[in-house]
């Protein structure tokens, strides 16, 4: 293991303008190399077209990963996976929708007959739901949120348990991704919120039965990372900044989740299981009001009254 700290490259989000107000002190995210930490290891990273999973597929490559880059985004996937060539990484592209069984079981052959069996997991799609207020939510956005969020990451690891269950010796690894909005929820988020707990609840549920078998199974719940999809939140809710309250005095970035994910998948992390790693620069402890939670705001309401 290595422990240099690198400057942000080019395209690195840093968090400025983030954390605390115009005042608060800008401070910058700094990148950790982990290289080498996942030589000869295959990943599977969910959702890695965007946002926190193409950082994570990106880091694990640069650890020394061969990553399938997962998504419904074709095009997206296809430009993780390119960028991972370009560093000198190994990856491939895989386009499914993550929330239809046969298309999880392409994804996964797909994968294996690329790039060898998976001995890492990331469940990271996700989705987000639409910002109705819960009197609004209809049965098909529910079960759609569910069945990308949690059904799809139970299944995934089902999936890939049973053939790491056969390596035991090379010790397979499940991360999942959750949110801190589990114990800190936010409204018209009710859908994302309930699947996330379901993920909490998973996560140690399968790290009981999957320890004996060698398998270890952590989740990770990120605070607001300036993400694609928390960009356009805040953006909505009036504060493009994206300036959410942490200790920190900075907002987080996709590769402050990732090198976490990298710990976790690596050897360092051998003795971890069960576990709910909260990166969130300290949010859960703030007291300041999240700007997402405003309910004065405009939202999105169904025409049809739902
Ligand atoms: N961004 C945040 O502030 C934040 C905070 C807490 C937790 N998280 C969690 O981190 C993870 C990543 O969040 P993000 O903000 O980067 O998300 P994002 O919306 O920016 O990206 C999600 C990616 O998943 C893909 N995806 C969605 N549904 C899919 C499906 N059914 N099949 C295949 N691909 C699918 C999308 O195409 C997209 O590329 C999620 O699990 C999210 O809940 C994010």
């Amino acid at each position: 293991m290595t422990g240099t700290i690198q400057t942000p490259g080019a395209g690195d989000a840093t968090g400025a303008g983030a954390g605390g107000g115009p005042s608060a002190p800008r401070r910058q995210a700094s990148k950790f190399d982990m290289s080498g930490w996942l030589d000869g290891r295959v990943a599977f990273v969910t959702g890695a077209g965007s946002g926190i999973g193409a950082d994570i597929a990106r880091r694990m490559a640069h650890a020394g990963a061969a990553v399938a880059v997962v998504d419904r985004n074709g095009d997206a996937a296809a430009a993780t996976a390119a960028s991972i060539e370009a560093g000198g990484g190994r990856s491939c592209a895989v386009v499914a929708d993550l929330s239809v069984a046969s298309e999880r079981r392409f994804a996964l052959d797909e994968a294996v007959s690329k790039l060898g069996n998976v001995d890492v997991l990331v469940n990271n799609a996700a989705d987000h739901g639409t910002r109705h207020d819960f009197l609004e939510v209809d049965d098909e956005e529910w079960d759609r949120v569910l069945a990308t969020n949690l059904t799809a990451t139970a299944m995934l690891c089902q999936a890939v348990a049973a053939s790491m269950a056969q390596r035991r010796n090379e010790s397979g690894v499940i991360i999942n991704l959750a949110a801190i909005q589990v114990s800190l929820p936010l409204p018209t988020y009710v859908s994302y919120a309930a699947t996330k707990g379901g993920i909490v609840s998973l996560t140690k549920a399968l790290a009981v039965e999957l320890g004996p078998l060698g398998i270890r199974v952590n989740a990770v719940a990120p605070g607001a990372v300036a993400s694609g999809s928390t960009r356009v939140a805040m953006a909505t809710a009036g504060n493009p900044d994206g300036a959410s309250p942490t200790l920190l005095g900075r907002m987080g970035t996709g590769d402050d989740v990732a090198s976490v994910c990298v710990f976790l998948a690596s050897q360092a992390a051998s003795f971890v299981t069960g576990a709910v790693v909260v990166v969130d620069g300290g949010r859960s402890l703030s007291r300041q009001a999240d700007p997402l939670s405003d309910l004065s705001r405009p939202r999105p309401h169904r025409s049809s009254g739902g």
